[in-house]
Parts: C-alpha cells; structure tokens; sequence
C-alpha cells in the first residue's frame, strides 16, 4: 500500500509587517533583518484571529478540494507548539469547528516546530498499521511571536498547513524514515510564558548537527540517493538564512565544490521558500509551507527532501515523491496574500505591548 497525501489547504494570518520595520522599531540595521537572517515579512494574527481559525481554515480548505467527505476521516492530529490548554488538546477545537466526531481519534502532538512532521509521521504509520480506508486529518499550525525588543523578534510568524493522509494522490511519502534527536535547552516556553526562552547559539549549533546526521543516515541507508535525486530539499525555515547556514555545512561535510554549492542552493533550496519568506517562522507549519511550494512545482516521479527540526531538539529527514494531480493549495497563497493587510508600525508596537499574558481560552 502506498501511503501519501489526498489533499493539501493552507492559511496564513490576515496581518502582516514587513521584517525590517520591526527591526528599525528596535533600533537594529534593517539590513540585518533582510541580508541578516533573510526575512521579509512577519505574518501576525490580530483582531482576535487565533490559531484556531489558522487551523480550521486549512483544514476546511483540504477537505473542499478533496474527494471524500468528514464520514471518511478517521483521525485528527495537530501538530503545534500553540496549544491553548495544559489537558485538552488543540484538535478537539478544531474538531468541534468541523463538526468532526465520532469513531475518530483526536490529538495533540508537542515538540517544538518538529510537530507538525510528527503528527504526519504518526498518520502514515496509523495508515499502514491498520490498513484503515479512512484517512487521517494532519493540520501543522502555529503563531511564533518573541518578546518585544528580543533578537528574533524580526523572525516571528504564523501560519496552518492541513494535509489529508490516505492514497498518493498528490505525493507518496516514503516509510523510512532518518530520526536524530538529543535533548538540550536550546529554545523552550515554560508553562503560563508567552514568549519562549533561547539559547541562540545553542540553537543554530544543535539545527546543524541535526542536519549533518539526518543527511547522512538517509545517504548511507538509501545508497541509489544524492543531492541530485532532488528536485527539492525543504528545511524547517527558522529565518531563510538558517536554512542557507544548514546547507552550506552539509556542502562542507558531503564535499560540494562551491560551484556544485551555488547550484544546489539556487536550484533545490531558494525557490521553495518564497512562502515562508511570506509569514515568517510558523514553527510547526514552517516546513510544510516549503514542501506544499515544492509539490505545486513539482512532476509526477520529482522527489523532494523533507527535514524537519524542533528545538529540545528533535529532527528528521524523509523523501516524498510528486505523483499527480494540480497544485490547487497554491491558490489558498494567493488569496491570503492579496487580502492581508499590512499594518503600520505604530499599530505593530501598540499590540505587540499587549501579548503579554497566555493566548485566550475559549
Ligand atoms: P543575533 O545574535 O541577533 O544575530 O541572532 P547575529 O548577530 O548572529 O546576526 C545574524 C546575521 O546577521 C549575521 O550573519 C550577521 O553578520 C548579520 P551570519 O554571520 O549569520 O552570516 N548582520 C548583518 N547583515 C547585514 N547588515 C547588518 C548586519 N548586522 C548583522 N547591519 C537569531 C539572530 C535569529 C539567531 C536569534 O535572534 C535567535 O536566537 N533566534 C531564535 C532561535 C532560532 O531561530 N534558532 C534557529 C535554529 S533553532 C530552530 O529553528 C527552532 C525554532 O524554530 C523553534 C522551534 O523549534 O519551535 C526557533
């Protein structure tokens, strides 16, 4: 049986800023935001827009353009390090939005930005463990905000990725798959803080490592692979120079010529993160703004990369190959971006002040 994804529906928040305005508001060089760490815009969910609706809008936008219908779901998971509640999980809000219920299992997943991946991970394993015919409902969403005036502040972002787990219509998703994780405080949120705790080069060290060892597990167990079996290689994207910084060290550790280095990177790696550079850090969402890009330009038989990294820290590394069918999702990008609105300064700072305290409940 070859698992994949039936469908694919994205949302992204109705605010936005641009990177390097938030970075003069702090009195950091604006250059730092856009060559930097590669930023553009932040997405931002105000006027009482949450992670809820960001969930619930992808998910609805997967099943309208999917051929089943709720009675064919047999699994919610979502994936997100924006959970409202210590016990109840964020998909029984969706779920509940959805009017999903019934003989459905419903969870939350947690590890950072790596949950989203986990939650379809978990999916492609229900999938194949219980030859189920109903499909799995996997939704990655987060909204990343930082203290005001911390460094990253410019790196923050939101958005959903929902994805329908049953057939390969759009792409199958490989079953083996290259885990590396080792537990360190390198980002982290206490419960009750809004804003999560970094250990900054901690964190850029440990996303490193976890590429340098995901890499070369898949390469040493899937020895028919190399960098040019990819139409794509899609990062979790943190700030588009993470991901840069990550692909230059594995150019170091698998020996690229620096012209082989530029190739690739132009290639493979720039043209799949325009979304990303759209919102900003969705966390969880992060890399499967990049992979829906990747699909929607891919052919059928194209492979593209998938690495995920969660901070704690946790990640990785699978492949997916485009098998048919339109781009669609592509189309949700399109409509969020030309309705967004794009907020002043002033009124950037003027809310910011406000996030000081938990997302409501409901
Ligand atoms: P920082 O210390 O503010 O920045 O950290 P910096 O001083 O390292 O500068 C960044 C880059 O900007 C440098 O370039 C500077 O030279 C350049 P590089 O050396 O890297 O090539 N720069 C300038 N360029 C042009 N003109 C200028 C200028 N000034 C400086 N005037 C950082 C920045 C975003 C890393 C920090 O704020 C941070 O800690 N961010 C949060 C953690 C993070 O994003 N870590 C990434 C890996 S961990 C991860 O991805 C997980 C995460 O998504 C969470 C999760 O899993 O849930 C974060």
């Amino acid at each position: 049986m070859s698992v994949g994804i039936e469908s694919i529906g994205i949302k992204l928040p109705s605010f936005a800023i641009e990177s390097r305005k938030i970075a003069k508001l702090r009195g950091i060089p604006e250059e730092k935001a856009t060559i930097g760490l590669g930023c553009h815009m932040v997405g931002l969910c105000m006027n009482q827009e949450t992670v809820v609706d960001l969930a619930v809008n992808a998910a609805k936008r997967a099943i309208e353009q999917w051929d089943g219908c709720l009675n064919d779901i047999g699994m919610i998971v979502v994936g997100t390090e924006s959970s409202l509640d210590e016990a109840r999980p964020l998909s029984a809000w969706v779920a509940e939005r959805l009017q999903l219920n019934g003989a459905v299992r419903s969870y939350e997943v947690k590890h950072a930005c790596y949950a989203g991946t986990l939650a379809l991970r978990q999916a492609v394993e229900w999938k194949v463990a219980t030859q189920s015919p109903k499909c799995a409902l996997v939704i990655a969403v987060d909204v990343c905000l930082y203290e005001p005036g911390h460094p990253a502040e410019i790196t923050q972002g939101a958005g959903a990725v929902a994805m329908i787990v049953g057939q390969d219509k759009i792409c199958s998703i490989d079953l083996r798959s290259y885990p590396y994780s080792e537990p360190c405080f390198d980002f982290w949120r206490p419960t009750g803080h809004a804003f999560p705790i970094v250990d900054s080069s901690k964190s850029l060290n440990a996303y490193l490592k976890a590429t340098e060892n995901c890499f070369n597990a898949l390469f040493l167990d899937q020895t028919d692979l190399s960098f040019e079996s990819f139409k794509s290689i899609c990062f979790h994207a943190p700030f588009p120079k993470m991901v840069f910084k990550a692909f230059k060290h594995l150019a170091t550790v698998f020996n690229f010529s620096e012209c082989e280095h530029q190739k690739f990177l132009c290639d493979k790696i720039l043209p799949f993160l325009t979304w990303n550079k759209e919102v900003g850090n969705a966390y969880s969402a992060s890399l499967w703004l990049s992979v829906a890009q990747a699909l929607d330009q891919a052919n059928t038989g194209e492979k593209i990369a998938c690495f995920s990294y969660g901070s704690g820290f946790g990640s990785e590394l699978f492949v997916i190959e485009r098998t048919n069918g339109s781009g669609f999702w592509a189309e949700d990008v399109k409509t969020d971006l030309a309705k967004r609105k794009e907020i002043s300064i002033e009124e950037y700072d003027n809310w910011h002040k406000l996030v000081n305290h938990p997302p409501s409940r409901q």
